[in-house]
Parts: C-alpha cells; structure tokens; sequence
C-alpha cells in the first residue's frame, strides 16, 4: 500500500513543496494589508510571537500526525486513533481544502487578469495618471463571467500540477518556482526601495506604535500566522505523509516558518514604500495590490517606462506563481483524500475536485457581482468561506491537532517522529513539547472563546 503512495525525492523539495504553500497570496496580499490596518511595526511584532510560538507548533504537530500515519488528512486520524472522534478534525480539514481553494482561486484568477493586463501594458496606462484603477477593479470583479473565467483557467493549471503526482508534478515545480519566486522578490525590493517613501514606510515597518494594538489587532495576527503558514486544515499532514523517514520534522518546520516570515515581510518592503509614495493611506485594505499598486506603476512608468512596465509585471507574476504553489497543497488535501479512500486514481478524482470548486468558486466570484445580496448568515459566499476557514476551521483544527500531538498520542511515538527514531539529537525537544502541550493550545483557546463572544453576544 505504501509503496503506491508518492513521497518527496529530496529534503529540499520537502522544504520547498511546504514553503511553496506557505508562500502565497497570504504573504504578498494578505499581510500587507493587515499590517496597514494593524498599525505597522506593532501588528508585525505580535504576528511574529503567534508564528514561532502558536503556529510553529501546530505545524510540528501536523508534521507528527502525517508522517507516523502516512496517510491523508482523515486516514491518518482513523489509523492513529480508529474509532475515535478524532476523526472529525480530518473531515474539517477536507471539508476546509473544498472551501480554501474556492475562495483563493477567485483572487488567483483576478491575479491572472492583472499578469495578462500587466503584460499588455495597459497597468502602466503609457504613464498617464487619469485612469481610475478603482472604478476598473470594482467593475471587473463585479462582471458575472470574467472572473470566472479566470477562475477556471488558473484552477485548470492547479490541476494540471496535482494531476501529475508529487514527485513529478508538486515537487518539480515547487522547486522550479519558489527561487524564482525569491529573485523577483529581490528585484522588486530593489525597484520599491529606490522610491522616495522608502524612509517612511522603513519608520511605519519597524517603529512598533503600541497605541495601534486593539484586540481586534491580535485576532487578526492570529488568523494571519494560521493562514500563512497553512496550518490546521490538515494541508501539512497530507504533505508531511509524503515526507521520507530521513526528513527532519523540527528543522524542516523552522525553515518554512523562517522563509515565510521572510517573504511576508520583504513583501511589506515592495508595497509600503511605494504606497508611500504616492501618498495613499496605508491601511487600504484588500484593493491595495489591485488597485493602489496601479497608481504606482504609472508613476513609475512615466519617470522610467522599461522600469514601470517591468515592475508591474514581476509584481503580479510573482503573485501568481505564489498563489499556484499555494493552491495546489489545497488541492492536494482533497484529492488524497477521496483517492484514497475511495480507491480512485489521482488523475479521475483531481478531476472531481477541481469541478466541485469550480462551482464553489463561481458562486464566491459572483458574490462580488449579480450575487452581492445573497447571503448566509449576513456574509456573501466569498465572506463565508473566507470567514469559516480563516476564523474557525483553521484555529479550531490548530487546538485539536496540538491536543492529539501533546496529550493523547503516545509520547515515545511522538518523540520517535521527532528524532527519526532516535537517529537526530533534537536539544529543544522539552520547550518544544511544552509548546505542543501548553502554550498553543491555551494561546488558540483565550483568541478563539474571545472570537466566539465577539461574534454571538
Ligand atoms: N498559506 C497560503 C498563503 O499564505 O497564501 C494559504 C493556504 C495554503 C491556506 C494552504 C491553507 C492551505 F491549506
């Protein structure tokens, strides 16, 4: 059975699949935006404290329970503990990947449309100011077919990845992709600092201003550190069962946190210079990489056309090629899942899943359009999904799955993992554990009844 599984070929196509799907639209979209809100430096200070000491260990775990289990992200509850509800923890992940991907696939798309449009030279608009980058956002997310379209040509090419299996099809392209991912990042860091915000947004980025931090502030660290790292929806068990018995668990999760808190940041220091550039507040909000990054680039373009037209482009290529290597650990969640346990090859059931988010994705691509009154619970589809996989499946999936790592699962086997069976000396093997037992489980419990109350009282 085993032997029909795949599994990476190399410690570094472990280190790169998993940071290819840290790294993603939640590093170069998400946290810059979440930083404007938050403030700056004091948003950044306690993400970093929720990365290394509540998400870090959530993703250690998930390490634990996919390589002892070599198994999906359901199958490895059912093998670890059969018949016990842990498996729930399972079904949330698979029923999260459904949604994850749905929702990610629509901005994805939008990034495609902004690569295409970026490449035709029409972000630059020939250097001249008078386009309306907001009007023409609204208005093309809003349309009922484009997006879609988008939609379904990018998760065409998520597919066309997962469909080839992991060592030929994950693997490979994550270890094509994340460097190149890191030369463009360089790039664009050369290009934005070389703009005259540059000391303004250094101040904003590493001056903590703690008047700025609200409780809202850290629940939304919280979300972003789980999101980031793409933990507690199962997407790293199902990874780690690929991982061969020589990969180290610990090292290899400090690396993907270190490259993806690296990423964040670097991508703070492409967008809020030029943000401050051209005076636009920096607590934007989501249109800031789709709407005042425009502005910047016809700036840009006009001072230097090569190097306007070449910095908008980089810029949405390296979202996209971030977002793909993001998606298809989404994927990939699913389509174990149901190939496994239902005993279908990869190639049907990758088929399966990418029309069932093909229909889900439409319908969160439409609440920004003809759908923008149909809601659940007062959220539109997008919101929904968004909502139920960032602020409850992925905190409540972290809590359970370091409760399983710490408490229940058998210390020996636990520590086996970690050691490769006693052949790598792990030093931080205590404060580890306490981490595992102790502090992530009662950092996501305190944010988690907050949430709760916020949300129902
Ligand atoms: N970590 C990804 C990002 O930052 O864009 C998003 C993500 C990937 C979330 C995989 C969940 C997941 F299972």
């Amino acid at each position: 059975m085993h032997s029909e599984r795949g599994s990476f070929g190399s410690q570094s196509g472990v280190i790169l699949a998993s940071a290819g799907s840290a790294v993603g639209l939640g590093n170069i979209w998400r946290f810059p935006t979440e930083v404007g809100r938050g403030g700056g430096a004091a948003f950044i200070l306690i993400y970093l404290g929720f990365i290394f000491l509540v998400a870090m260990p959530v993703m250690i775990s998930e390490f634990v329970i996919g390589r002892s289990s070599r198994s999906n992200a359901i199958g490895a509850f059912q093998k670890l503990s059969p018949g016990k509800p842990w498996v729930a923890v399972g079904v949330m992940g698979v029923l999260g990947g459904f949604l994850v991907l749905s929702f990610y696939s629509v901005v994805a798309g939008w990034t495609l449309h902004y690569t295409i449009a970026s490449a035709f030279g029409q972000l630059t608009a020939g250097g001249q100011s008078s386009v309306d980058f907001g009007q023409a956002f609204n208005s093309f997310v809003s349309d009922p077919w484009q997006p879609i379209i988008y939609l379904a040509v990018f998760l065409l090419l998520t597919h066309l990845v997962v469909a080839r299996g992991i060592q030929h099809g994950i693997e490979r392209y994550s270890k094509f992709m994340m460097p190149m991912l890191l030369v463009i990042i360089v790039l664009l860091i050369f290009f934005s600092l070389s703009m005259p915000g540059a000391a303004d947004s250094i101040r904003f980025l590493l001056q903590p201003d703690l008047s700025k931090v609200t409780p809202e502030v850290i629940l939304g660290a919280m979300g972003q550190a789980f999101f980031s790292l793409s933990v507690g929806i199962g997407c790293l068990v199902t990874y780690s069962s690929y991982f061969s018995k020589e990969t180290r668990l610990v090292s290899s999760a400090v690396n993907v946190c270190i490259i993806d808190t690296m990423v964040a940041v670097l991508s703070g220091f492409i967008i809020f210079p030029t943000v401050f550039s051209v005076g636009i507040a920096p607590d934007a909000g989501p249109g800031l990489v789709f709407i005042t990054l425009p502005n910047v680039f016809v700036l840009a373009f006009g001072k230097m056309p090569i190097v306007g037209y070449a910095f908008a482009l980089l810029f949405y290529v390296l979202l996209l090629l971030a977002a793909l290597t993001s998606s298809i650990s989404m994927h990939e969640i699913c389509t174990a899942f149901i190939s496994e346990h239902f005993g279908k090859s990869r190639r049907w059931t990758a088929i399966v899943v990418t029309a069932v988010c093909l229909v889900l994705g439409s319908f969160c691509s439409l609440s920004f359009g003809p759908w923008q009154d149909v809601t659940i619970f007062g959220r539109g589809f997008f919101d929904l999904f968004d909502f139920t996989v960032t602020k409850f499946l992925m905190p409540l999936g972290g809590l359970l799955m370091t409760l399983f790592v710490g408490w229940y699962l058998d210390r020996k086997l636990v520590e086996q993992q970690l050691t490769n069976d006693g052949s790598i000396l792990v030093r931080t093997m205590k404060p580890l554990l306490f981490l595992i037992r102790w502090v992530a489980p009662a950092g996501i419990l305190v944010i988690f009844i907050n949430e709760l109350i916020d949300i129902f009282i």
